[in-house]
């Protein structure tokens, strides 16, 4: 399936199916904003709870908080975001549209085949890098990059906008009481790194993890649940020692990648892409990025951050972040390792690399099928149990058997339509197994049990179901 049309089908599978619904949808939808429908929600809680326990339970040195949206305004002066955390952004006179310049020229260079559209991008990374906004004006000029909506090369010169949103706390609007929507959890991890540090009797090198809600004001927000203006955040800071961060950077780079191939994903659906430009924070950082139906592109970064966010917070509220390190009986300002990956995008790769159309035409009659091959562990349904006819007690046996299992693991009930019909639906919701309650169930207390990938069904005991659903399910073995 051609990659557009791809990304076409999962929007379109996604609402049908109960995954995710444009924002405010009867009010024609806020651009950029999506809700999780029933099944949605689940996916996304299995996938942060996947993380969460990956990244806490799993370690011996890394420990989870939840810190609040807003934050004192001067955490966003001291982090930097007030005066950095801008992009370059360019109006069309004509449309009044206006558009983030590294997005104007990639949309541009999807338009043009590899070697040419490569060379534009190398001048781009270097014009941002060098924060050259003429040279970027030039550049769009030179290759009459134009509006979509206009067509007009008509351009203002190249300007920065902050990315944060702000709103005002309590009753006075006024500059005062500006408080801004967090552009990224981190800043609650390190304004609270002495709290734990302290309180769990924390020893370097260690971890503080967390996921949350996130804000930016994207200009051009594209790519469905790629790029929103309020997406999740799953974020874990890494405490080290000065002079130790590249070790560190290397260990959790690969660590990292480590969990994404532990989702089933091949290798070469991945690859690291190394930062020419970094942020203001960083000395070394990288992405991780996985070949979504647009090609590859960032799901996660691992950033060497340095000492600065500790330093500067030191600096801005006049209260010392310091480590003392009984090893070398020193205090010093640890350094930090972040991972940093987007709930919303791992959604989305799981949702592109699970979704599959299959042929399953036979010379007596064509039939196909949609089916989301999600993991076990993180598929929304694990079980759906599914009596033959309404009658003759087996929606009671079917119903004993969820009872049974539903404190485990969540159980889907379906007594609708036909066997394969339901077995259909079930797929679509990327549904492992199913179960099917019949006649020779009350005789034998065996039941039919389908594989959603392989589709083949085999009879077992009715008393084995819950142990062999419940072991193909665990996150960790
Ligand atoms: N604390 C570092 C930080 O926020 P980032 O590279 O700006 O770094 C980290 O963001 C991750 O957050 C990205 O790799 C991406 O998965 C996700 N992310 C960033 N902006 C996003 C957006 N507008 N919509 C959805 N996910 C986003």
């Amino acid at each position: 399936m051609a990659n557009e049309n791809k990304l076409q089908a999962i929007i379109g599978h996604c609402k049908e199916y109960g995954f995710i619904f444009q924002s405010s949808e009867i009010y024609d939808g806020l651009s950029a904003v999506y809700d999780y429908g029933q099944y949605g929600a689940e996916l996304k809680k299995n996938i942060r709870d996947y993380w969460w326990r990956s990244m806490t339970q799993m370690q011996d040195n890394i420990v989870g908080i939840d810190a609040a949206i807003f934050m004192h305004p001067t955490v966003w002066k001291a982090s930097g975001h007030v005066d950095n955390f801008s992009d370059p952004m360019i109006d069309n006179k004509d449309s009044q549209k206006r558009y983030r310049v590294d997005h104007l020229i990639e949309g541009y260079v999807e338009t043009l085949d590899k070697e040419k559209g490569d060379a534009i991008l190398h001048q781009m990374e270097l014009l941002l890098e060098a924060n050259d906004f003429a040279g970027l004006k030039q550049l769009i000029e030179d290759h009459k990059i134009s509006c979509a909506i206009s067509g007009t090369c008509n351009w203002t010169d190249v300007r920065q906008f902050n990315l944060m949103f702000s709103t005002e706390m309590g009753s006075v609007a006024d500059e005062a009481n500006v408080v801004y929507l967090r552009p990224e959890t981190a800043q609650g991890i390190f304004v609270n790194f002495l709290n734990v540090q302290k309180t769990g009797r924390m020893k370097i090198p260690f971890g503080i993890a967390q996921t949350g809600k996130a804000f930016r004001n994207e200009i051009v927000a594209r790519g469905f649940i790629f790029r929103m203006r309020e997406f999740e955040q799953m974020e874990m800071q890494f405490f080290v020692k000065p002079g130790t961060q590249k070790e560190w950077y290397e260990y959790w780079k690969e660590t990292r990648m480590k969990w994404h191939l532990s989702l089933g994903i091949a290798a070469d659906k991945y690859k690291f892409h190394d930062h020419v430009k970094l942020a203001h924070y960083a000395d070394m950082a990288c992405d991780i990025e996985y070949d979504f139906p647009m090609g590859f592109k960032e799901v996660e970064g691992v950033h060497s951050r340095t000492d600065f966010d500790l330093k500067q917070h030191q600096q801005f509220s006049g209260k010392k972040l310091t480590y003392f390190d009984t090893e070398i009986n020193q205090h010093y300002v640890p350094y930090v390792i972040e991972t940093s990956i987007g709930l919303d995008r791992t959604v989305m790769m799981i949702l592109s690399e699970a979704y599959v159309e299959e042929d399953l035409s036979t010379e007596e009659k064509q039939d196909s099928r949609v089916v989301l091959k999600f993991p076990p562990m993180l598929a929304p349904i694990k079980l759906a149990v599914l009596p033959l006819t309404k009658k003759d007690g087996l929606p009671e046996l079917a119903r004993e058997l969820i009872n049974e299992c539903k404190t485990q693991f969540r159980c889907f009930y379906e007594e609708k339509d036909s066997i394969g019909k339901r077995y259909r639906r079930m797929d679509a919701l990327g549904t492992p197994f199913c179960v099917t309650i019949d006649h020779q169930t009350k005789e034998d207390g065996t039941v039919t049990i389908r594989y959603r990938d392989t589709m083949l069904q085999e009879r077992i005991a009715l008393a084995d179901v819950k142990k062999l659903v419940m072991e193909k399910v665990e996150m960790f073995k």
